[in-house]
């Protein structure tokens, strides 16, 4: 039987992303019917029309999307009006960082669903749909940390950016992944005093082999890095143990050292944050002022800039949606390594160690 692929409208605020774009539903014709909930693609600057024109059924309430579809394509993880759309039918395939969200975690086992977390697809030891969004992530850490330095948001008053030989700023960036490798060719790029902190050597290398001079690179959790962080005018943090909660990087006591003005940016709030005691913000309130300092922890980062986000995600996204189209996509989705880990609550069960670690709940294996 044909499946009925859902694309709901986004509904977490400031979310402008859709899951798949029209050019990459032509391919579905014939394979999968694709329902688009109307005006979904609008803040990527796509009409209803141009679904309609590749292929799609447009439908025009969620109740009628979730009640139709088989599988539900998403960009974020469910918010709370959407929990009642849900039922045991669907698979809900898009990220879900259940290890930083008890109260979703328990709601999609209540509904007995089948939850792929596509954070965490891989791909020869890679996250192919975490990297775009990602490097997304990284260069908007740097525009918005830009923008709260300055003087009319409480920052510093401190231009990122040089205007000469001398450097005006203090940028570190903690975590050095794709994330952290963003921001810092960004930082960089635009003349700032850049110091990178990550646990793993190889990573820091390989930073001053690409940076030179033009880098300082520091071990995590010494009393190097700690300096490093309370003397910056900026803070990046972009820690990640995949599926799990992050560590606390930042403490209270770092955050009382800091200057008045200082700015942290905290992009691994997705799976929980990596700043003592930080709370999401989004893009309308983007940061909480501590003390003065600011610290901004936008979980959708990528959702700013909807148009280049979408198109990336979706170019991404398109070959995996394929996997849950074949007869007995089930059997093979739970026995493949790269896609295993993935497939994180299913009827009932909770399937992934990480989130069941950070969430202190039990775990299921599937035999
Ligand atoms: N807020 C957003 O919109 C948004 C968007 C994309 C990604 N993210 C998040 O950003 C985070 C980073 O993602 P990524 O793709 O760069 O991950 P990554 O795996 O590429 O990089 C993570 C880095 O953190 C380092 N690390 C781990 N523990 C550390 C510690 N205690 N101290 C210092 N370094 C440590 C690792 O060695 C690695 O280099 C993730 O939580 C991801 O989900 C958020």
């Amino acid at each position: 039987m044909i499946k009925k692929i859902g694309i709901p409208k986004e509904v977490k605020k400031d979310e402008g992303r859709v899951s798949l774009i029209p050019e990459h539903i032509t391919q579905f014709t014939g394979v999968a019917d694709i329902l688009v909930e109307s005006g979904a693609g609008i803040g990527s600057g796509f009409s209803d029309s141009n679904y309609t024109e590749a292929g799609a059924k447009i439908v025009n309430s969620a109740e009628e999307l979730y009640g139709n579809s088989d599988i539900i394509c998403k960009v974020k993880e469910p918010q709370e009006q959407e929990f009642d759309l849900l039922n045991s039918s669907h698979v809900l395939f898009g990220y879900l960082h259940l290890a930083s969200n008890l109260g979703l975690t328990k709601k999609l086992l209540e509904k007995k669903l089948t939850g792929i977390a596509t954070e965490m697809i891989m791909d020869n030891s890679i996250y192919p749909l975490l990297i775009p969004m990602s490097k997304i992530a990284g260069n908007l850490a740097i525009q918005k940390g830009m923008q709260f330095l300055e003087y009319s948001s409480g920052g510093k008053g401190v231009l990122v950016s040089s205007i000469s030989e001398k450097k005006n700023s203090n940028v570190t960036v903690i975590g050095c992944g794709e994330v952290g490798k963003s921001s810092i060719s960004k930082a960089i790029n635009i003349g700032a005093n850049v110091t990178a902190i990550d646990l793993n050597e190889k990573v820091l290398e390989d930073l001053k082999k690409v940076y030179g001079d033009s880098i300082n690179t520091i071990k995590g959790d010494t009393p190097e890095s700690t300096d490093a962080i309370r003397c910056a005018d900026l803070v990046i943090c972009a820690v990640l143990i995949p599926g799990m909660k992050p560590p606390i990087v930042i403490s209270n006591e770092d955050i009382s050292k800091m200057e008045k003005g200082t700015v942290i940016v905290d992009v691994a709030i997705d799976q929980g944050g990596c700043v003592e005691n930080v709370k999401a913000n989004t893009h309308s309130e983007p940061f909480e002022n501590r003390d003065g300092v600011l610290i901004s922890a936008i979980p959708n980062l990528p959702g700013a800039v909807p148009k280049t986000s979408s198109i990336e995600l979706s170019t991404a996204l398109q070959k995996y949606v394929h996997f849950l189209l074949e007869e007995d996509w089930f059997e093979n989705y739970k026995n493949d390594k790269n896609l295993s880990p993935s497939l994180q609550i299913h009827n009932g069960l909770l399937l992934s160690e990480e989130v069941g670690d950070s969430l202190s709940l039990s775990v299921s294996k599937l035999v």
